[in-house]
């Protein structure tokens, strides 16, 4: 059924259990490559400032804030104002992640964002943001793998980082302004969706990237997915074709996240030696309350280890993760020393988990 791809550097050979004694501060040899796995070094966010209520969307579509609030956990979700773009979100969330890090943007060798509502076709945002931040020395292009662009990004990242060479820090963010393609007209979706960026710079330091695993199953890639592409209409035959909405099939990708959301986590933590207690922290994408505590129940870890943010961001796509991960990390939740695992599900369909010691 799944067709497994991709991107699965399977354990880093020198640190595979939490205590394992990796007390690393991770040091490259004489070519420039990484001894040990690359570290978080900073973390940043951005929200854009309008903020978009159950009530609100109540005036646009049939519906309601009590519905709203049951099935999906969401009361408010943030969305850029008219002509903030992808890119100003992204910049933002990258300068406050280099601020974090006590980084300059001309410390930056390799710039990757994760985004599926890239403002422009032949410039990439990550290009845009080098612009933006002066990060005249980073090479940048942009990852798109929706909901798990995030995770693709940072195992990419994580593989320039350990060829060394001229690769010694990273900036990963995750951007999605999915007001752009939201129908507000439609309200199986667009009470959803949010607008948002999450950044992390990597490099050598404290903490350690662990493990990554990306999966995709692109015979299912029409449960979620655009009537139209950005480029022209997906069927010429079909002028009805609203574009580039995005359309889902919205129980089955309840069902799909779930699994997931179990499959990955289980399997990342045994592959590392690791058992459900070892970990501090689950972070998973923020699609919808009921997905996450079903996952939780279903895996047998408590909604207490898991980061939520949804009810105030919706479901920000390649966002929603570094956005989450930043809050635990600005009110200390997130403690260095802590194993994290970050777990996505989405677009594609796709899943993939990161296990981290932050
Ligand atoms: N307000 C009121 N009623 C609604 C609304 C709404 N906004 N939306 C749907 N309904 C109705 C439906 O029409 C249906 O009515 P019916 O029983 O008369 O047919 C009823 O509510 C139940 O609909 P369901 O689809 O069964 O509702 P469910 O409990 O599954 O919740 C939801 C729907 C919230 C979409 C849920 O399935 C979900 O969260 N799915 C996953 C969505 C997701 O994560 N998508 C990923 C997006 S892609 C990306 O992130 C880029």
């Amino acid at each position: 059924m799944s067709s497994k791809a991709d991107i699965h550097p399977g354990p880093s050979s020198d640190s595979t259990a939490p205590g394992s004694g990796t007390d690393i501060a991770a040091h490259a040899d004489s070519s420039g490559r990484l001894a040990t796995a690359p570290a978080v070094l900073g973390i940043g966010a951005y929200l854009p400032t309008r903020v978009l209520g159950n009530d609100e969307l109540a005036r646009l579509v049939e519906t309601n804030d009590a519905w709203i609030r049951e099935r999906t956990g969401i009361i408010e979700r943030r969305v850029s104002a008219p002509g903030e773009t992808t890119a100003d979100l992204a910049t933002r969330a990258a300068l406050a992640a280099l601020e974090n890090a006590g980084l300059a943007a001309h410390d930056v060798d390799l710039l990757l964002v994760a985004t599926i509502t890239g403002d422009e076709a032949p410039r990439a945002t990550a290009v845009r943001v080098q612009h933006a931040i002066g990060a005249t020395e980073a090479t940048a292009f942009d990852v798109g793998l929706a909901c798990t662009g995030f995770l693709a990004a940072l195992v990419t990242a994580e593989q320039f980082l350990r060829a060394g060479g001229p690769y010694q820090h990273a900036l990963v963010v995750g951007v999605d302004r999915l007001s752009a393609i939201t129908d507000y007209s439609d309200r199986d979706t667009c009470v959803l969706f949010g607008d948002g960026a999450g950044a992390v710079v990597l490099g050598r330091g404290e903490g350690e990237l662990l493990d990554h695993e990306i999966r995709v199953d692109g015979g299912r890639g029409d449960t979620i997915t655009t009537r139209a592409t950005r480029i022209g209409p997906a069927h010429a035959e079909a002028p009805e074709a609203k574009g580039p909405y995005l359309t889902m099939r919205g129980r089955e990708v309840f069902r799909f996240a779930v699994q997931a959301f179990c499959d990955r986590i289980e399997q990342v933590v045994q592959r590392n030696g690791m058992t459900l207690e070892d970990l501090d922290w689950i972070v998973p994408h923020q699609a919808n309350q009921r997905i996450l505590e079903a996952g939780a129940r279903k895996l047998g870890v408590p909604m207490s280890k898991v980061i939520t943010n949804v009810s105030t961001r919706g479901n920000t796509s390649a966002a929603s993760i570094p956005i989450a991960l930043q809050e635990a990390v600005a009110d200390g939740r997130v403690q260095r020393g802590h194993h994290i695992a970050l777990v996505a599900f989405g677009g594609g369909l796709s899943q993939g988990v990161s296990l981290l010691r932050w």
